[in-house]
């Protein structure tokens, strides 16, 4: 009797040792690791290579905010395609962040000038102050916004 006890705890728990390593997941490698986590190789973007990042063609998806890019693809929800906000998607997003206006109005096309904010009030730059936070501590930076060399 003790011995059938033994016998059926060595099969227990070797079918739990063996289950746990076979079927253990294997290790996964964080894709969009939060801001601060690991240092992402930062990039530099025109207004053209960034809007490559819309959502449409590519997983990534990425928005420049006061002239640094993030990688939002975490928030797809929001910035993809279907999204509330996917207008700032593969784009300069400041102008609509300082304004709190999601209106296709407030992005350029990426053949036009960066946008020079310069018609801001003291209110939408405090604004676009406190939305540039919300970026950086949620996503990585990648890189940075720059005019096409001409
Ligand atoms: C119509 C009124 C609006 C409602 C009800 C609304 C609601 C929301 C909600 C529920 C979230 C998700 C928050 C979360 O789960 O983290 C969100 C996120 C966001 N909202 Fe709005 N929103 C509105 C207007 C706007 C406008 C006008 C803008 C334009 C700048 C805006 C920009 C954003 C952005 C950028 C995010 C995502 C932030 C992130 O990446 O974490 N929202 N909004």
């Amino acid at each position: 009797m003790e011995t059938l006890v033994l016998v059926a705890i060595v099969v227990i728990l070797a079918t739990f040792f063996l289950g746990s390593t076979i079927f253990a997941p294997s290790r996964t490698v964080e894709i969009n690791p939060a801001a601060d986590d690991v240092a992402v190789e930062e990039q530099e973007f025109t207004p053209r290579t960034l809007y490559k990042y819309n959502g449409f063609d590519l997983e990534q998806i990425y928005i420049a905010v006061k002239g640094n890019v993030y990688d939002v693809s975490k928030s797809r929800q929001f910035y993809g395609p279907s999204g509330p906000y996917s207008n700032f998607a593969g784009h300069d997003a400041s102008r609509g962040l300082a304004k709190n206006s999601f209106d296709e109005s407030m992005v350029r096309d990426f053949g036009e000038p960066i946008d020079d904010l310069k018609d801001l009030t003291e209110a939408e730059w405090k604004a676009l102050d406190g939305w540039e936070e919300t970026f950086k501590s949620k996503y990585p930076k990648v890189g940075v916004l720059v005019e096409e060399k001409k």
